[in-house]
């Protein structure tokens, strides 16, 4: 099986949104024999309505593999016209179409076949400027706004001397404990980012002081570049992360050169600054990982949620179950899990190793930045459940299908292999995260009717005074609790979902309120401490505009910078609410995001938007000022 030839054709789509249909053809670009399928898969699920001529296979969530009813062969330079499919979900950007392909010949080899963007309606096609676009942002954003290019910006900030300065770089003169470890460590940051600005010879000299007074993550820092012995810059930090944060802000600053006199007092507002990143649905190499540590801590940001475990992919090492690596964690053509989301023919995909995970944990600890390593359950475990089928009723008729088209994804409660499971994952992601305080369990979308045709759930649902969905998710979310708290210490995050089932109580850990900003008021009305990601403001998959040709998802609209810089979290919130908010945090769903490259163009630059709200309770200078900065720092 190879696919390093020439495609074998394209695959072209083109939606109509008043017959909410897809139209599928494909041009074949080689000779293909009778016997012949293509396979695609796509964000959304199609299917094609031509069930005289068109013979769908297989389907499996966004995998989807064709053939002809009749078997015939195909030339070269001829189309094979699929004809209209029904769409799960109303397109919106054109990369809610087809998003990889390929022929399966009639020998059984496979074939890449080119995907051509989705063609979509004249109407959702206007395009509103894009900060990515450097002639707009030139034209749009004034360059005199004078401050200097720190995000976040520091809450309070004097320049008390504008006289320029050469002071470019700086170097730690004296010290008390932990500073030269929060130096060290944000020398390195800052180096592999480009810049020697802390350096052991730099031009400043920094003195870093501890003072607990400060309180938590707090810092000052006074420059003064006037002494006849050389510029001198004081630090004075609440602890470590307070050092930390003085210190990236001084290696923000000097690469643009530090003024002669400058006070800055500082403090986060929210202790949870968060960027949470979906490593399941597509395989990122660890070093992106590693690469977003650096960038959490750059930004200041406190946390970095990893979702590490999803339908399309188990990626956490569990040395008892092998094939939750080997099986749950790899894609592609004739393995158990077809590919998915734009993976094609050849596999592609695996879990992250202990060493990897270590390192991790190690560069997160050096910057201070915590990992919240969440395994999603009981929903999204199709992965799992097909590495591990001991896991599933065997005689289970739900038929249960999730909003991504999974069908009966979910673990199945009265199995002793399920009790276990769960067991052996809380001990591994505890084992491999030994410095995380929170473990998240997910309890997002588990689908209507889950274990309503499962004899085994109902028996034991039965012999446990349940009836009810709600009360089977309650009762495995509070097993899950249980056990971590038993066996881990570690408090409890999870989705909304699992405090609206009952599953989830106050005083578990927190929760996150993803479907709206008024759901997040109501959990903590009912005295959940919530980290706030409403989808419409701090979902960073969704698309920054309505053009059809802009990436992204569009569930909760579009969310420009503009958009995620007017979002106030707190707006219209009692102080009894407010006392329960615990944070913000930007979430990166990965369905459309195929690279890093996609990656940081959907984080950058709204999440520092989020990362400024989360440090100073508001965006200093709009979105164009921190369009800027985020250019300049990045
Ligand atoms: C989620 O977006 N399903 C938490």
């Amino acid at each position: 099986m190879s696919a390093t030839f020439s495609p074998a054709g394209t695959l072209r789509s083109s939606y109509d949104d008043i017959a909410r249909r897809v139209t599928l053809a494909f041009d074949a670009a080689v000779d293909l024999a009778p016997g012949w399928q293509l396979a695609f898969t796509s964000l959304q699920q199609l299917t094609p309505v031509d069930t005289d001529r068109i013979d769908l296979v297989e389907q499996l969530a966004s995998f989807h593999r064709l053939r002809p009813v009749e078997p015939i062969g195909l030339g070269a330079g001829s189309t094979w016209e699929i004809g209209e499919c029904e769409v799960s979900h109303q397109a919106r950007h054109a990369n809610d179409g087809p998003a990889s392909a390929y022929v399966v010949s009639s020998d059984g080899s496979t074939v890449p076949v080119t995907v051509a963007p989705m063609l979509g309606p004249p109407a959702l096609t206007p395009a509103r400027p894009s900060v990515h676009d450097l002639e707009w942002l030139d034209e749009h954003i004034d360059a005199s706004d004078g401050r200097p290019t720190l995000l976040p910006y520091p809450n309070h900030l004097a320049i008390t001397d504008t006289t320029p300065s050469d002071t470019r770089t700086a170097h730690l003169a004296a010290f008390d404990d932990g500073a030269d470890a929060a130096w060290s460590a944000v020398a390195a940051l800052a180096r592999r980012r480009g810049s020697d600005a802390l350096t052991d010879d730099g031009t400043a000299a920094v003195t870093a002081r501890l003072d607990a007074r400060l309180g938590a993550s707090a810092y000052r820092l006074l420059v003064d570049g006037t002494s006849i012995d050389g510029p001198s810059i004081e630090v004075t930090a609440g602890d470590l992360d307070g050092f930390r944060h003085a210190f990236v802000t001084l290696a923000q600053w000097l690469p643009s050169g530090l003024p002669n006199g400058a006070r800055i007092v500082d403090r986060p507002r929210y202790a949870w600054r968060g960027v949470h990143l979906d490593v399941a649905r597509q395989w990122f190499e660890p070093e992106v990982v590693e690469r977003l540590i650096d960038d959490a801590a750059w930004r200041k940001l406190s946390r970095v949620h990893l979702h590490l475990t999803d339908d399309e992919a188990w990626r956490l090492p569990v040395a008892r179950y092998p094939a939750l690596a080997e099986v749950g964690a790899r894609r592609g053509h004739g393995l158990p899990i077809p590919p998915l989301l734009g993976s094609g023919a050849e596999p592609v995909g695996r879990a992250y190793t202990p060493d990897e995970i270590a390192r991790w944990v190690e560069r997160a600890d050096e910057l201070g930045v915590v990992l919240v390593p969440e395994i999603d359950l009981p929903g999204h475990l199709h992965a799992a459940l097909t590495a591990l089928p001991e896991l599933r009723d065997p005689d289970d008729t739900s038929e249960a299908t999730s909003v991504q088209y999974f069908e009966d994804n979910v673990l199945v409660p009265g199995i002793d292999a399920t009790h276990r499971f769960i067991v052996d994952v809380i001990d591994a992601v505890a084992e491999l995260f030994p410095t995380s305080p929170w473990i998240h369990v997910g309890g997002d979308e588990v689908p209507d009717g889950a274990w309503s045709g499962s004899p085994i759930a109902r028996a034991w649902a039965r012999s446990h005074g349940m009836s009810t969905t709600n009360e089977i998710e309650a009762a495995i979310h509070r097993e899950v609790v249980d056990a971590i708290r038993d066996r881990s210490g570690r408090a409890v995050g999870a989705w909304e979902e699992a405090a609206r089932t009952r599953g989830a109580v106050p005083g578990d850990g927190y929760v996150v309120g993803w479907q709206s900003i008024d759901i997040n008021r109501e959990l903590a009305a009912r005295g959940f401490d919530v980290v706030i990601a409403p989808g419409q403001a701090y979902y960073l998959d969704m698309a920054e505009d309505t053009a059809w040709a802009t990436p992204g998802m569009s569930w909760a609209g579009s969310t420009s910078l503009a958009d995620v810089c007017a979002f106030d979290p707190e707006a219209g919130w009692s102080a009894a609410e407010r006392a329960h908010i615990v944070g913000l945090q930007a979430c990166l769903w990965t369905e459309h995001v195929h690279d890093e490259a996609a990656l940081r163009d959907r984080l950058f630059p709204r999440l520092d938007a989020i990362a400024e709200r989360a440090w100073t309770g508001s965006i200093v200078g709009g979105a164009a000022s921190v369009a800027r900065r985020s250019a300049a720092i990045r």
